[in-house]
């Protein structure tokens, strides 16, 4: 199994929901650069502050604050087996400081999942979000609803809708992607790392194709 996995796609691809799946199967941490920035803001660190102003307008927080907070994460002991990296990187600037990273730690990104869906179901995708304020899972009021309106189904925490998943909001998120991570497939499958699957299927149909490809090396 292949167990350092990026997983890249736009806003709204199913990443976070794919990587749950992936950390139930490998045991390696989910780490998702979004959840750590609202996790700063919750506690109202420095960081958190200034995350915030970007976040709220959809645009990029600077790459050097968001290499370090990475990188500070991938040296804690539960990513020494691997990790699912979901939101990051997201320029080429941050993809060059993974592999920087990890080479100072003897290892290398194993796999990177492109999850591809058509613009406008990723619209549709993100006004109907929820997520649990507690452990961050993913619901959709229409494609995986919790058993209990609000509820979360897998720790009882109270579900959330992100104030970036407003309309006008996710348009800057998507032209932010369109303009600066795209590039990174280009890098990728220069590098022969990079996997594509269509996004665009029911959850469960995308996590079978996921699981498979992290499969494809028996270790
Ligand atoms: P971040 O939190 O990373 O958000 P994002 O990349 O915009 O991605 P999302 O979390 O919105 O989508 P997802 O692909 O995880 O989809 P999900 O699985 O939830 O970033 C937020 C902000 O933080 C950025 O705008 C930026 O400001 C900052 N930031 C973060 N990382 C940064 C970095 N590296 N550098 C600089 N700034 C950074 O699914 C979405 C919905 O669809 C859910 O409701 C889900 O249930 C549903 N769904 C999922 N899959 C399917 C399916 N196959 N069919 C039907 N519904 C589905």
């Amino acid at each position: 199994m292949y167990r350092h996995i990026v997983l890249l796609g736009a806003p709204g691809a199913g990443k976070g929901t794919q990587a749950d799946a992936l950390v139930k199967t490998l045991g390696v941490p989910h780490i998702a650069s979004g959840d750590l920035f609202r996790d700063h803001q919750s506690r109202g660190t420095e960081l958190g502050v200034l995350a915030r102003s970007y976040m709220e307008r959809g645009e990029l927080v600077p790459d050097d604050v968001t290499i370090r907070m990475v990188e500070e994460r991938l040296t804690r002991e539960d990513a020494r087996v691997g990790f699912a990296l979901d939101g990051f990187p997201r320029t080429l600037e941050q993809a060059r400081a993974l592999d920087r990273v990890l080479v100072r730690q003897g290892r290398c990104v194993d796999m990177v999942i492109y999850i591809r869906v058509p613009e406008e179901e990723l619209e549709r995708r993100l006004g109907g979000r929820w997520l649990c304020g507690t452990c961050q899972a993913p619901y959709h009021v229409v494609f995986s609803p919790p058993r209990r309106v609000g509820v979360c189904d897998r720790c009882g925490g109270e579900l959330f809708q992100r104030a970036d998943d407003a309309p006008e909001t996710v348009r800057q998120r998507l032209s932010v992607y369109l303009g600066q991570t795209l590039p990174l497939i280009q890098y990728y499958k220069g590098m022969g790392k990079l996997v594509e699957v269509d996004g665009s299927r029911p959850i469960e149909e995308v996590t079978r194709d996921v699981l498979a490809r992290v499969s494809q090396n028996g270790d």
